[in-house]
């Protein structure tokens, strides 16, 4: 059986290998910095509230304020969020000119706030609102101050419509510019990086297989089993915090030590 830094040390040679890596994140990412993800055993969110109760878009226009009421609670603890040290590894690896861009499930711009470049949200954010009726978009803070104020039917300044947070619920199509966005940026990725994603929400889930068929590597953190484990050169059981910045910090060395 290979050993934790045996692994530590594979992931570093894959990374060390190539300039074009994409990293693919998923609410594991950010449970290190205080938001819980869905489905971790006993502490993931959908083992509080019901999934269709909370997050899709007909529950949100059949029972708006009972939605808003949910979803300002845990907008709190995101927009109190910081990034952690999985996040800022990332943003060593770029800067470094190893990490391309990545891919995110996230809605809580960890990422961004850890300054790292090239990100494409596949199910939007929570720092935005959306017109339901004409798609404007407008800071968050345009819906919860209506909401603060006791309206919990905020609507667009520009049309009346509904808004509802730039998230993409359950029941919702993902935008094709998001889509195209994602295809371009995997097409020449060498190595794909999967960072704390359960990989079974759909369409996230076809990257792993879709980077493989285009000959690209790829390697997985993440503290629970995923269905794609055979799939990659690399898979790690642990926390993305205590481990990718043990293997950022090996490149780092490796790089320096060639110059
Ligand atoms: N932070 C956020 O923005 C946030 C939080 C919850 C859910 N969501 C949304 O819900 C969907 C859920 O899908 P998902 O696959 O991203 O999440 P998921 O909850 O389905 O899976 C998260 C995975 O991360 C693992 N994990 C948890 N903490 C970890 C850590 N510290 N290190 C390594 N692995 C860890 C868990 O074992 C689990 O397998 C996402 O698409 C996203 O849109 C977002
Ligand atoms: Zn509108």
């Amino acid at each position: 059986m290979t050993s934790l830094e045996e692994k530590i040390k594979k992931l570093a040679d894959l990374i060390l290998e190539t300039n074009n890596i994409v990293a693919l994140t998923g609410a594991g990412m950010s449970t290190e910095s205080g938001i819980a993800d869905f489905r971790s055993s006993g502490i993931g969110l959908w083992q509080k509230v019901d999934p269709y109760e909370f997050a899709s878009i007909h529950s949100y226009v059949a029972n708006t304020s009972k939605n808003l009421e949910f979803m300002l609670e845990t907008g709190r603890n995101i927009f109190r969020a910081r990034p952690n040290k999985g996040h800022k590894a990332l943003t060593k690896l770029q800067k470094l000119g190893k990490l391309k861009g990545l891919l995110t499930q996230n809605i809580d711009r960890l990422h961004h706030k850890a300054k790292t470049k090239n990100i494409v949200e596949f199910h939007g954010n929570a720092y935005e609102a959306k017109c339901m009726t004409c798609g404007q978009v407008y800071e968050i803070t345009v819906m919860v101050n209506q909401v603060m104020k006791g309206n919990y039917s905020p609507s667009c300044e520009k049309c009346r419509g509904m808004l509802k947070p730039n998230a993409i619920f359950f029941g919702e199509l993902l935008e094709s510019k998001t889509l195209e966005a994602a295809d371009k940026m995997i097409v020449d990725c060498e190595l794909l990086l999967v960072l704390g994603s359960s990989l079974v929400v759909y369409p996230v889930a076809f990257y792993p297989p879709k980077v493989l068929s285009y000959g690209a590597k790829l390697a997985i953190i993440n503290i629970q089993e995923t269905d794609m484990d055979t799939l990659a050169e690399v898979v790690i059981h642990e926390k993305i915090g205590e481990i990718l910045p043990k293997v950022v910090t090996i490149v780092e060395n490796q790089i320096s030590h060639n110059k």
